[in-house]
């Protein structure tokens, strides 16, 4: 079994081909519908479920967290934001170590485990380290992380020290961070789990079948979401032709890749039709996706044509909105998260999403993992943003009590 993630002929990124299932259409989604009843480790995952199209047969002894499972809501503030009568939401905070990290890693790790690998690695901008840190914890297999000195979300790199990985903070930027941790894969014999690793791509396809399945099979006109590396750019193209071709679907949904402006090398060159990859030095305060040249170019641009995709950028204080938007409806997500629903928001201005259009956003990670944003939004700028909720230090006395939450009924 190959510990590669590239080609030794053409150096192209390499790709899992399964055995097709016996059961396709409407026999292949009840037999995953009934394993919802079940209470095996492998059904209860909601990436082992999928198990026929993510790596048949390692199930059993797959390092398995109870991945997936992830709520899909209607949120209608979120919606009258961006714009649209129906936007769903699905939520991959909800995710073992709060992001969407966890449906790739958990297969990763599975094969990491197969072959044997004295050690895993990667580089990441935060959360691929907090999810392979705890997968490789959970496996018993030592994990070393490599990410951006000075440039990770707080709760992420809380939990990559906290899960056990060895952390090196590294003084370049991410995609240093990645030449170094393939340099370490090559020479030190550690086996990468970037998303340059097909087997993470695997997982990752089942945000989609998920959220199909919550959809009851009906797919939305169009899927939003998040894009730095590229990876689930990869992942949902190449699942979206899966299921057409097993007929589990009829109509192919639109992809809606999302960079921030800051960091957008796809958006450039999906405005140039895909001419030539771009190279871009990445600024944004998402720092999830704060990534100037992603590994998973070519295959993201087949997902873009396969589905009639687009590929656009939001600023970072179309972000912040969007995030104080979603926060506000009770729903949070971490910074990089909301570009889906500001990109959803735009392409709805641009004519290119249509207000009647089904949306499906995903929110890639949970509020929680940065902290210092979030109190830095709603605590510290000044003049405050127009959706900061300053809080108010009060002497311990009921008048003061009492003349807060005269504001709270004055307030609109
Ligand atoms: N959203 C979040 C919260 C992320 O952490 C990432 C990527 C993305 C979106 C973009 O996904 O790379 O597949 O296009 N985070 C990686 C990391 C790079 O290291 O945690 P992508």
């Amino acid at each position: 079994m190959s510990r590669m993630s590239r080609c030794g002929d053409c150096d192209s990124l390499l790709d899992l081909r399964h055995r097709e299932p016996i059961e396709r259409g409407a026999s292949l989604r009840e037999l995953w519908s009934r394993r919802r009843q079940s209470d095996v480790p492998a059904d209860v995952s909601g990436v082992w479920r999928f198990r026929e199209i993510v790596l048949p047969g390692a199930e059993a002894d797959a390092v398995n967290q109870q991945e997936g499972n992830t709520p899909l809501s209607l949120r209608p503030p979120i919606a009258v934001w961006a714009g649209v009568d129906a936007l769903f939401v699905k939520h991959e905070g909800h995710n073992p170590t709060g992001s969407f990290k966890d449906r790739g890693m958990t297969v990763g790790v599975t094969q990491a485990r197969r072959i044997g690998a004295r050690a895993v690695a990667c580089a990441s901008t935060g959360n691929t380290s907090a999810s392979l840190a705890s997968y490789a914890a959970a496996a018993g297999i030592p994990a070393l992380v490599l990410v951006q000195a000075g440039q990770v979300a707080a709760g992420k790199l809380a939990q990559a020290l906290a899960y056990g990985a060895k952390t090196l903070l590294v003084r370049g930027d991410f995609d240093a961070c990645l030449r170094l941790a393939r340099e370490a894969a090559d020479s030190l014999g550690v086996y990468l789990l970037n998303s340059v690793n097909p087997f993470r791509i695997e997982g990752q396809k089942t945000i989609v079948l998920e959220a199909l399945e919550q959809l009851h099979w009906d797919p939305p006109d169009w899927i939003v979401f998040p894009a730095g590396n590229l990876g689930n750019t990869a992942a949902f193209g190449k699942v979206l032709a899966e299921a057409e071709r097993l007929g589990l679907i009829h109509r192919m949904p639109r992809l809606a890749a999302i960079q921030a402006a800051g960091a957008n090398p796809f958006a450039r060159s999906f405005r140039e039709g895909f001419a030539r990859p771009h190279r871009v030095v990445a600024d944004t305060l998402a720092t999830a996706i704060r990534i100037g040249n992603p590994a998973s170019f070519d295959r993201a641009v087949e997902s873009i044509r396969r589905t009639n995709g687009v590929v656009t950028d939001v600023t970072d204080g179309e972000i912040l909105e969007a995030k104080a938007v979603v926060d506000a409806s009770g729903v949070g997500c971490e910074p990089a998260s909301a570009a889906s629903i500001a990109g959803a928001r735009k392409l709805v201005s641009e004519g290119v999403i249509r207000r009647n259009d089904r949306v499906l956003a995903i929110l890639t990670g949970h509020i929680l993992k940065d902290p210092g944003l979030l109190l830095s939004y709603h605590q510290q700028i000044d003049p405050p943003p127009p959706r900061a909720n300053r809080p108010v230090e009060i002497e311990p006395t009921l008048s003061e009590v009492e003349r807060a939450m005269e504001s709270v009924r004055s307030a609109p």
